[in-house]
């Protein structure tokens, strides 16, 4: 019988997804009893393109070790083009946590439709393994408050 290690890392993972898509994925993941880590915190939102980037800041100033936002194949938005905005807008992002020393492994966009309770699941054990084998993140800080 495995030993529960209590000091073994247990990453932090945040995942926003999109209402119409990504969260009814998630939704069919778990009716179709897929298996994915409970480490992976949901976040729903409207739309992808509802993720503000301080979001995700915020998430990994609060200690997030990785953060994967899900949305609808581009074409599928359910608003049009708001996964095309959230596209662009993270590329952006992302470079630039890798500027601060946040590694581009942390961070992941990934497009689910409703269908796809497998893709699912197999997104969030695929990212939970890579944050494991990154380790530990640096908590951002706050600069707001600093001279
Ligand atoms: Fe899913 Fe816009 S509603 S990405």
């Amino acid at each position: 019988m495995p030993m529960n290690n209590d000091t073994e890392f247990r990453p932090k993972i945040v995942a926003f997804c999109c209402n119409w898509c990504s969260y009814a994925g998630a939704d069919l993941a778990g009716s179709s009893r897929l298996a994915y880590p409970a480490d992976v915190k949901i976040i729903r939102v409207p739309c992808s393109c509802r993720v503000n980037p301080m979001f995700i800041l915020r998430a990994f100033e609060k200690g997030a070790d990785g953060v994967i936002m899900c949305g609808c194949h581009p074409g599928d938005c359910h608003y049009t083009s708001g996964n095309f905005y959230a596209r662009r807008r993270m590329t952006l992002l992302f470079s630039m946590l890798d500027y601060i020393g946040v590694e581009n492994g942390r961070t992941r966009v990934e497009w689910v439709s409703a269908a796809e309770g497998v893709k699912f699941s197999q997104t969030m054990n695929e990212f939970v393994a890579k944050i494991h084998s990154l380790g530990k993140n640096v908590r951002l800080e706050d600069l707001r408050c600093k001279n």
